[in-house]
């Protein structure tokens, strides 16, 4: 677990990167699934990021560029309900959150709309995710709005609404050694997740029981859920990008693609493999695999700092575009394949994205038009792939092949650390595990 004064060293630090100013930050609404049940409860990764506090009913504000740059931290949250508690758990209240989490004040989320139009007042600037939710923007405005009818009496109302995200995004994007702690951590259980499924999976299973093994290892070892829907896709199901039905029957002779990673404590892993539903590859499957091996090999290559961060891509693509022309399924040079596309007919995606509290995570990837260059602690995923689907100018024998190879990956001093580096991968390692898998 992150330290609790890491949370508010993080508050201090955006308070020092902003103007004076109000800062509100809310945490994700519950989420009504039918009737009176909720979806698992997901905070939101701002205000989680800045608290630490996982409550949902709770808002953030930091008020900042006082005298000598003193900041103050106020917690919103729910009020101690002894009654509610003994049917929907345990609540913090204000007092214990104050002691726990490390704030100035803290306030019952009752008292929202009477406290924040007096924080508002003589403020410049409020900072908030305009846009990002209409209703907490007009609740938002409302109380700009109540300020700004006070101005008869001398007060002054914010003028300016500047997006916090500009300034969040940007701390999010560099990982403390902490969060790198939890990221591991996530990475190897999700590595031991793929390794498990290589060991469980065999001929006639459904894709679902394949699944189950994932969730089985996720959840033994602590990880809250799964950080987005698994995707188990046997045969040509691994060429649906999005496929998430996990429910088809694994065929002999079929490769079975999955892409699953864990959250914990709110970090994202992020793996896919591919590997052969009875063990071995065949000639071509080993063929297509090796060619996105490869190109993976190639994209770590190009993670590294001072590297911009579409390096990896290019590169990934030149060792694609290579294979697809020596495989028969374009046609030309590198270059022309390159410059045509015609290789996003097999590989249509980018290889890769930022990864923390989100699993897409936050982060600008270009800045004034330009790649951004790669940084030590910047963490992301490489990931490419090659999907041939059935088409009149395909050889047949690449029909339903469908492979991706995903890593975490974090940006070192010189190089780059895969996270994930314990999920099987070469395809003797693969082959040696599922071929000494036991009988269920
Ligand atoms: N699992 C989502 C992704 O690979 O981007
Ligand atoms: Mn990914
Ligand atoms: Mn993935």
């Amino acid at each position: 677990m992150i330290p609790i004064k890491s949370f508010s060293e993080r508050r201090r630090y955006l308070a020092s990167q902003m103007q004076k100013g109000v800062a509100i930050i809310p945490t994700a609404p519950e989420q009504v699934r039918n009737q009176d049940g909720h979806y698992p409860y997901r905070f939101d990764s701002y205000f989680y990021y800045l608290t630490g506090f996982g409550e949902p009913e709770a808002v953030a504000v930091i008020v900042a560029g006082g005298d000598e740059g003193s900041s103050k931290h106020i917690l919103f949250c729910r009020d101690k309900d002894l009654e509610r508690e003994i049917w929907e758990g345990f609540r913090y209240g204000p007092e214990a959150a104050r002691e726990t989490f490390d704030f100035d004040e803290t306030y019952p989320t009752s008292k929202l709309d009477e406290i924040l139009p007096k924080l508002m007042k003589d403020q410049p600037t409020v900072y908030c995710a305009l846009g990002h939710d209409r209703e907490w923007d007009a609740r938002v405005i409302g109380w700009v709005n109540q300020t700004r009818q006070q101005a008869r009496s001398g007060l002054a109302a914010p003028a300016g609404i500047y997006d916090i995200r500009l300034l969040l995004d940007e701390m999010r994007l560099f990982k403390s050694s902490e969060e790198l702690h939890v990221m591991r951590r996530a990475a190897a259980i999700s590595s031991g997740a793929h390794r498990r499924a290589m060991q469980k999976t065999r001929p006639g299973m459904n894709e679902y029981e394949v699944e189950a093994e994932l969730l089985h290892e996720f959840r033994r070892y602590g990880a809250q859920a799964p950080a987005y829907n698994s995707i188990v896709a046997g045969g040509a199901n691994a060429c649906v990008l999005h496929y998430v039905e996990n429910n088809a029957r694994l065929n002999d002779g079929d490769l079975l693609l999955i892409d699953a990673g864990c959250e914990l404590d709110g970090y994202a892993a992020d793996i896919t493999r591919t590997f052969p539903v009875n063990g071995t590859f065949s000639a071509v499957q080993r063929d297509v695999y090796q060619l996105v091996l490869a190109a993976q090999a190639a994209a770590i290559s190009a993670v590294q700092p001072g590297y911009p961060w579409d390096a990896p891509h290019e590169a990934a693509l030149r060792v694609l575009a290579q294979g697809f022309i020596d495989f028969g399924l374009c046609h030309g040079s590198i270059d022309t394949v390159l410059q045509s596309e015609d290789y996003k007919r097999f590989y249509m995606h980018r290889t890769g994205h930022w990864l923390g509290l989100d699993v897409h995570d936050v982060g600008e990837y270009k800045r004034n038009g330009a790649w951004r260059l790669l940084q030590p602690g910047m963490t992301l995923t490489v990931e490419p792939g090659c999907y041939v689907r059935p088409a009149d100018n395909v050889p047949e024998h690449f029909w339903n092949i469908g492979v991706r190879i995903e890593d975490d990956v974090l940006v070192m001093e010189t190089g780059c650390e895969v996270l994930t580096a314990a999920a099987p991968k070469m395809v003797t390692e693969i082959e040696e595990l599922m071929q000494h898998r036991k009988d269920r």
